[in-house]
C-alpha cells in the first residue's frame, strides 16, 4: 500500500479509518500554545494529524490505541509519543512520561474501519472468521469464550442490554442449548446454528448480536468508565474534552458525567461538596452531530455524537 498517499492525503490513513467530526471535535478542543494533549483513541491517526497540525513546535501529543495495528499509522513526529495500551490507564501511562496534567482530551469511541474490514478480527458479520473481536490481542477473552463459557443470565443481560437485542432471552437459552453439541467457534457457524432464533433481518439482527458481543469482549463500558473518571484531575483550568460515542449507553454514560460528574442520576451525593460535578463546565449544550454533507461522504458518521467540556478555573 502507498503509505505516503494515504497518509497525507486525508489527514489520516483513510483506508484504515475515515475520521468523523473532524473538524468540530478539533475546534472543541480549543488547541493552545505550548499544550499536552492526548488522542485517546488513534486508529488511523486523522484526528492525530490534525491535531498536531494545529499544535506549535513545542506542544507534545500522546496517542494511545490498544490495537498494535494502529502504530503503523503513527507520523514520524518529534511532537508525538504513541502508547500501545487501553485509555483506561491514562493517567498511570501519562505519569510514567512525567505528565501530571494536559490541556486538551480526545476520545473516538469504538472500532475502526479497519477492525471491522479485516476478517480475521472476527468483529464482522459479513466475513467468516473466528468470533474473536479483541481490540488488544494480548488479552485472553474472545467473543467465542464469551459465548462458550457465559452463563444463560449473563448471555441474556449482555444481548438486552449492549445490543437491544428483542429476544435476548430466548437466544441466550439457544446459546446455551446447542453449545455442547456444536461448535460456535466460526461466524458462519455461530450464525447458521442460531438461524431459527432470528428476529426480523438477520443482518439486523445479527449486527445487534454482534455490537453486545464486542462491547462486553472489549468491556468498552467499563473502560470509558475508568477514562471520564481521571478527566477532571488530569486537566488542567480551562482544559477541553471532547468525546465521540457511537451509541446511546456511552453517550448517556458521557452526558451525566460532563453533567454532574456521576454516571446514573441516582449517583448524585445531594450533601457532598467538591463531587467531580463542580469541575467540568459543558461546552455542547447538546451532542454535535454528523453534516449533510459528512452523512453522504460517510455514513459511519450517522451515529456519531460529539460532546465537549472544560475543566472549571478555580
Ligand atoms: C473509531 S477508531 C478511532 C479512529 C481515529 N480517531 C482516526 O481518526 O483514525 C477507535 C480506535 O480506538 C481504539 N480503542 C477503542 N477502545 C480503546 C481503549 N479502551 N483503549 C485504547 N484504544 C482503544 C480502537 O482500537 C480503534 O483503533
Amino acid at each position: 500500500m502507498d503509505n505516503e498517499k494515504t497518509i497525507t492525503g486525508t489527514g489520516g490513513n483513510s483506508d484504515y479509518h475515515v475520521p468523523v467530526l473532524l473538524r468540530e471535535s478539533i475546534e472543541g478542543l480549543a488547541i493552545r500554545p505550548g499544550g499536552i494533549y492526548v488522542d485517546c483513541t488513534f486508529g488511523g491517526g486523522g484526528h492525530a494529524r490534525e491535531i498536531l497540525k494545529h499544535m506549535d513546535a513545542s506542544s507534545r501529543l500522546f496517542a494511545f490505541d490498544q490495537d498494535a495495528d494502529a502504530a503503523k499509522n503513527a507520523p514520524a513526529d518529534e511532537r508525538l509519543v504513541f502508547v500501545p495500551n487501553n485509555f483506561r490507564h491514562l493517567q498511570r501511562f501519562l505519569r510514567l512520561h512525567r505528565v501530571a496534567a494536559v490541556d486538551g482530551i480526545l476520545a473516538d469511541l469504538g472500532v475502526s474501519s479497519h477492525q471491522f474490514d479485516e476478517a480475521d478480527r472476527g468483529f464482522s458479520t459479513r466475513h467468516d472468521a473466528e468470533l474473536d473481536m479483541r481490540m488488544d490481542r494480548r488479552q485472553e477473552l474472545t467473543a467465542f469464550q464469551v459465548v462458550n463459557t457465559y452463563t444463560e443470565q449473563r448471555l441474556h443481560k449482555l444481548f438486552e442490554q449492549y445490543g437491544e437485542v428483542t429476544n435476548a432471552k430466548t437466544l441466550a437459552k439457544a446459546i446455551v442449548d446447542i453449545r455442547t453439541s456444536v461448535s460456535l467457534k466460526g461466524i458462519s457457524n455461530f450464525k447458521a446454528a442460531l438461524s431459527a432464533v432470528v428476529k426480523g433481518n438477520p443482518n439486523r439482527y445479527f449486527a445487534q448480536v454482534f455490537q453486545a458481543l464486542r462491547i462486553e469482549v472489549n468491556d468498552e463500558l467499563g473502560a470509558l468508565r475508568e477514562l471520564l473518571q481521571q478527566i477532571p484531575s488530569l486537566l488542567k483550568p480551562g482544559g477541553r474534552v471532547a468525546i465521540i460515542t457511537f451509541h446511546s449507553l456511552e453517550d448517556r454514560l458521557v452526558k451525566n458525567f460532563f453533567r454532574k460528574g456521576v454516571f446514573e442520576e441516582e449517583e448524585e451525593h445531594p450533601f457532598e461538596n467538591n463531587t467531580p460535578q463542580h469541575q467540568l463546565k459543558i461546552i455542547t449544550r447538546k451532542p454535535v452531530t454528523a453534516s449533510a454533507e459528512e452523512l453522504k461522504r460517510n455514513p459511519r458518521s450517522r451515529s456519531a455524537k460529539l460532546r465537549v467540556a472544560e475543566k472549571m478555573i478555580e
